[in-house]
Formats: structure tokens, sequence, C-alpha cells
């Protein structure tokens, strides 16, 4: 899709099929110098009351005219309560609702008194990250007759700009994240008999090879046999599909002590290409949802990918342990020992809580970099889905620093996070009789501070370290106002703004 920006509205040149127009609750006509009978014919459907102004209301109208064919009204609510946010999830509103419509250009009306506090070029970038959100359609395995979707060719911005440098520095910014919740996206809905540990390896090495200053490295089962990575081998023992161990890295900046480590921030991603749950298998009901099992690897990749397009000053490295659960005559069962890299012997007990087993692996990995900061992103529980629905991913972290930092980031960028509790005295629930550890208790309590609970066991209490559990948040079955159905690229914004805050200094 082609977005472009203009810094006026201007309706009579303008060359669009549609015509986007935003409103507040409150306003009775259009202030742009629109021809009058446009205005007259958003005036009366205000009048009637039909359309209200309210948040994500959209209204489409006939003009009658040749050039501009139609006018779509969407509201934005109360004016007072409008966030970067609302403008985001508004702008995507409209490209759905306009993709159903068969436009095939449209322009959009950009206010920079939208969101109280904030610039033009602010306002101006969510709504672009907005219409490239909801402009995402997965058509790779579409038949070429049927790649004939609703697409919209052409969009343009239209806004009075007051800086035009900051709205294209932002404008560019929306586009390199969009680009990383694409790739996110694509590699979550890619079928898991295309997405196989080595496609995503493969995939990796393509973003490597585009991206300048990221290296990707990876390890394939001989390198990771010789790592002694028990745990991820031990999950992909079951598949013909061998797993890979891949490490993408991005150095933006360079390290002036030179007598002390570079120590990064480290991501880990969960990347089960497809889950099972291997010999203790799930129903069969909605299994085939468990191909989005590696959207947290795909969100650490994309995040990294994000983190060099912008340029950020900052030193970040993915981990992802990627394998496919299976059950099979060679599949690790209940009452396994596996050895992980560290020799921590871990009693298996159930092969469907499988994130953990590849992602302790990930975690005791990243300790060779003595990182700043460790996050985890893993679709790791059901419970999680339980508990939060779609609202927002699970956050489980001792740091409150760090809770308060996502929690507030997750809120301004819509990609929201719900802390958690790590409930210290059920640590000894994961105590094995056997081995040093066991995956997960004889009894079954809350699952989701469980899994956080033993993923904590890896890390060093002195790192800072927050796991996520998007489980809840990394597809969606149904689609939302702005995200057609399927993989969602669910931490890719909040993890990119919190290392635009960590370049920052802040
Ligand atoms: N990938 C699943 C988690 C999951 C389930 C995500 C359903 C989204 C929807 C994970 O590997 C898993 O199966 N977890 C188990 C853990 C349990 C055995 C402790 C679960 O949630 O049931
Ligand atoms: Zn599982
Ligand atoms: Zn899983």
């Amino acid at each position: 899709m082609n977005i472009t920006l203009s810094q006026k509205v201007s309706y009579n040149r303008l060359k669009a099929d549609t015509l986007v127009v935003p409103l507040f609750k409150g306003e009775k006509e259009i202030a742009y110098a629109l021809p009058a009978s446009v205005k007259k014919l958003v005036a009366s459907v205000i009048a009637s009351k039909e359309f209200q102004c309210g948040t994500l209301e959209t209204q489409v109208l006939h003009t009658g005219g040749n050039g501009v064919s139609r006018v779509c009204l969407l509201g934005l609510g109360e004016k007072k309560e409008c966030t970067l946010d609302v403008v985001q999830r508004a702008y995507g509103t409209a490209i759905m609702r306009l993709k159903k419509a068969k436009a095939k250009s449209v322009a959009l009306i950009v206010r920079g008194d939208a969101v109280q506090g904030k610039t033009y070029a602010e306002i101006c970038a969510r709504a672009v990250l907005g219409v490239r959100m909801a402009q995402y359609h997965f058509v790779a395995y579409k038949s070429k007759s049927k790649k004939e979707i609703a697409h919209i060719g052409r969009v343009v911005l239209m806004g009075d700009v007051s800086d035009d440098r900051a709205t294209k520095s932002a404008y560019a910014r929306a586009m390199a994240l969009a680009d990383a919740l694409d790739f996110a996206r694509d590699l979550g809905n890619t079928p898991p008999n295309h997405a196989t540990p080595a496609y995503i390896a493969d995939a990796v090495k393509a973003l490597a090879a585009k991206i300048p200053g990221t290296t990707a490295t990876i390890f394939d089962k001989a390198r990771i046999v010789k790592e002694k990575m028990g745990g991820l081998l031990g999950v992909a023992q079951g598949s013909q599909h061998e797993p890979r161990f891949i490490i993408f890295d991005y150095k933006g900046h360079t390290c002036n002590d030179k007598s002390a480590p570079c120590r990064p921030i480290v991501l880990v991603g969960k990347a089960i290409t497809f889950d099972t749950g291997g010999i203790s298998l799930k129903p069969g009901k909605s299994m085939d949802e468990m191909k989005f099992d590696m959207c947290g690897g795909a969100a650490v990749i994309a995040t990294v990918a994000a983190a060099a397009r912008l340029r950020l000053p900052v030193h970040v490295v993915a981990l992802v342990p990627a394998a496919e659960n299976m059950p099979s005559h060679t599949a690790y069962k209940p009452s396994d020992v596996l050895t992980l890299l560290d020799g921590t012997t871990l009693e298996v007990l159930n092969t469907d809580a499988e994130g953990r087993v590849v992602l302790a692996d990930g975690l005791l990995y990243a300790k060779k970099y003595q990182p700043k900061a460790i996050v985890d992103v893993a679709t790791l529980t059901g419970a999680i889905v339980v508990a939060l629905g779609d609202y927002a991913a699970g956050l489980f972290t001792p740091d409150n620093d760090c809770a308060a930092a996502f929690a507030r980031i997750g809120e301004e960028t819509g990609d929201r996070v719900w802390r958690m509790p790590l409930v210290k005295e059920w640590a000894d629930t994961l105590k094995s009789t056997v081995a040093d550890v066991r995956q997960v208790p004889t009894q079954r309590i809350a699952d989701a501070t469980i899994g956080g609970l033993f993923l904590q066991h890896f890390v060093d209490a002195k790192t800072s370290w927050a796991h996520l559990d998007i489980a809840s948040t990394a597809w969606k079955t149904e689609g939302a106002s702005y995200v057609e159905p399927g993989a969602t690229g669910a931490s890719v914004r909040l993890l990119v703004a919190w290392l635009e805050e960590i370049s920052r200094g802040e």
C-alpha cells in the first residue's frame, strides 16, 4: 500500500474515491473547506442523529459526485477523552470499513487538535500505524485468482501540518514499526507445515541480510546438542522437523568502556511451530490455533528488526528456541528427565507444558551475555486467556519499576499488559523428588503464575527480568475493530517503545 502525507486538506485536487472525515461528539458540521453539497449532506446526517460521533463509529455516505464518490464519517467520541490509542484504532476502523466498501483509494483528514498535549506529528503517526495494521491481510496461501481481496492501493493522510520535519520522521517510525508488525504477523499466520523451525531460521537470515547492523546466528541440531540444550532437544525429539536455536543480534552503539562487557538487552521468544501437546495430547477443538504458538519468537525477532531499522542506540539480542511439539514413538513423555544447558535436571510431567522447557534453555543461554535486562515473550498458558481474555498480555516480574514502565507503555501503545503475581510461596511446588526441578506441580494451580515461577528459576535474581504471557493477545479468532483475524504482532509495539525509552536514557 502506498501511504503519503499531504500538508493541507484540499478537496478539489483529491485523487481518492473516498474521504474520511473525523468528528468529535457535539460537532455539527465539517470545519474544512469541502464542497457545500458535501457539508450539507454531513450536517443533515448528524442532525438526524443517525451518526453520533461515538468512538470508532463509522458511516459511509455517497456524495453522488464524480471523483470523491464517498465520504466516511469517523467518530472519535468525546474530545477530552481522545487518546493516541483512540486515534490509532479509529483510523484503523475506518480502513476496515472501507475495505468492505471496496474502496481503492482513500484520503483521511488528520486533526492536529485530536489529542490534548500531542503534536500533529504524533497524531499523524498513530493514524498511519492504525491504517497499516488494518490494511494487513495474509494472502500468501491464496491461489492467484483469490488474491484479489479488498485492497486499498492508495492512502493519503491530509492535515494542516505544523512541523513538516517532525511529521516526516514520525511517519518513518510508524512505517518501520508497521513493517515489523507485518513480519511478525506473516510468520504467525504462515501454516505450520511451511513455518517449521528451519523456515523461521531462514526468515531471520533473510532479515539480517537486509537490515544493516544485524546478524543472524543459527544453531542447527548438531550445534544444539553441542550446546547441551537438552530442554529444546527433548521437546523437538518427537518431530520430523529438527529444532533450531536462533540468535538475532542488533548492536546500535559502540561500548566505550572496553574493560567491561557490553551488556545487551536480551529478548527470549518461544517458537513452537505447532503445539499438539505431544504425548499429553491436546483436545482436537481449536488445535489449529496452536500454529500461533511461535508468536513470542516472531515478536522478539520483529522487535530487533524494528530497533535496527530505527537505528536505536541500543544493543538488543533476540534468542529464539524453535521446535515442533509432536506425539510419536520418539517423543518425550511424562516422567522423562531432561538435562538443561547448565546441567539442571528437569522432570517432565506434562509434555504440553513444552514452552517453559524450551525457554529454560533460552534463558540459561541468555546468561552468557550478562544482560542488562531479560524479557521473555511466550504464548505460555491457556490460563492467561481465561484470566484476561484478549484484554492484555500477562506481565510477570519481581521488578516494580519494570512493571510500572510496561504497564504505562502498554496503555500508551495499545499493546496492553496486566501485571500478575509471582507468588514466592508456590515456588516449592516445582521441587522434584527425582530431578532438580519439575516442570509443573502435581496439583494444578494457577498455571500462568506457576509458568512464570518456573521461568524465574532460570534467571539470576540480580538481572532485571520480565515474562510476557501473550497467549491472550497473540492472535484473534474473530478479528477486532482494526485487526483482521489471525496473528496480531502482540508485544512488538510495547517492546519497541520500551527500547526507545531506554535509548533516550529514560
Ligand atoms: N501453547 C500452550 C498455551 C496455550 C493454550 C495458548 C491455549 C493459547 C491457548 C502451552 O504450551 C500449553 O499447552 N500450556 C499448558 C500448560 C499446562 C499443562 C500447565 C496449558 O495452558 O494448558
Ligand atoms: Zn503446550
Ligand atoms: Zn505451547
